[in-house]
């Protein structure tokens, strides 16, 4: 059933006609390798985006973007409003699709294997590439125990020491444990907004997560909170690989290794972050990065 949903939706997908290829693209020249990262040879591409397109309607909003993202280290995603920042990383777990009117062509790779792949379950995809957004989303009227432990749920666990587990191991792995462990039952809603997006982590950090996106994450919330979630970001890419759009520079700076930059819809520039904010190859993007534009 599984696979004649994804058969279905890789049918309506249109993909580029080329075959998948595993190996570095010959021409992939706007990638450039971050020699300025002393352990980036020895980095794992986790996800890899190729030629990807996409449409909203007849809008295109994405032209032709070529990535590697780098397994257990922080690819920053920066560019100016409307640029295509947060479609590029909806395309990353499969969510572009779920738009009405959405077009995608391309390929994107978790590892060896293509997500559009007929035997990739969406939902599964979903959970190993986890996001949180910029506006924390916990579910209001679900406690912050159920919270957490929803995705497990939905997985079918229902064992209650094995949630006490997950729960609390996540809740740690976020940072949130100690505020929280007194008031589980507590709606998630009660939360304050720093809070409640570290909720949010934790409940992607509950499931099989491998990479996790995310868009603007601090953008509401007070620089308290934000610092809170910044050291987290540092703390989870030991053992996560992350995505983060912001439009902050120097939260960019803080906390990526790596950063891209991009303008109307197009990859302008991909290196290390301290390459790109320091001597960027690229003319749009030294006119971005000091505040010429957008
Ligand atoms: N649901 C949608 N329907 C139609 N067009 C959309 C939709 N979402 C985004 N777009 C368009 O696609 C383009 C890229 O939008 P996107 O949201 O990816 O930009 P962004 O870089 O994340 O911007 P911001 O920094 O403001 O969040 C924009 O022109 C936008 O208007
Ligand atoms: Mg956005």
């Amino acid at each position: 059933m599984i696979d004649e949903l994804a058969e279905k939706e890789k049918k309506e997908r249109k993909p580029v006609e080329k075959e998948p290829k595993n190996e570095p693209r010959s021409d992939s020249r706007k990638i450039e390798v971050a020699h300025h990262e002393p352990d980036a040879s020895v980095k794992k591409v986790k996800m890899k985006a190729e030629g990807v397109c996409a449409w909203f309607g007849t809008k295109q909003a994405l032209f032709d973007v070529n990535i590697d993202i780098n397994e257990k280290a922080v690819t920053a995603i920066i560019g100016p409003s409307g640029c295509g920042k947060s479609t590029l990383i909806r395309c990353f777990n499969r969510m572009h699709e779920t738009v009405p009117g959405s077009r995608f062509a391309g390929d994107i790779f978790l590892e060896e294997n293509s997500i559009f792949d007929p035997r990739m379950d969406p939902v599964a995809v979903r959970r190993r590439v986890g996001m949180v957004f910029q506006k924390p989303t916990p579910f209001p009227t679900l406690s912050i125990y159920d919270n957490v432990a929803v995705g497990l749920r939905l997985n079918g666990t229902r064992d209650k020491k094995t949630l006490d587990e997950v729960v609390e191991k996540s809740l740690r792995k976020a940072a949130l444990w100690e505020e929280v462990k007194d008031s589980l039952q507590k709606a998630g809603a009660a939360l304050s907004g720093g809070q409640q997006q570290r909720l949010c982590i934790a409940r992607s950090l509950a499931v099989e997560l491998e990479v996790l996106l995310m868009d603007e994450p601090c953008s509401a919330l007070d620089p308290i909170s934000t610092s809170k979630v910044e050291e987290l970001i540092h703390e989870l890419r030991q053992n996560y690989t992350i995505i983060i759009v912001t439009h902050n520079m120097q939260q960019a700076a803080r906390v990526s290794q790596k950063t891209a930059f991009m303008l109307n819809g197009k990859l302008i520039e991909y290196d290390s972050t301290e390459k790109v904010f320091t001597n960027p190859a690229n003319k749009l993007t030294e006119d971005y990065i000091t505040g010429r534009f957008g």
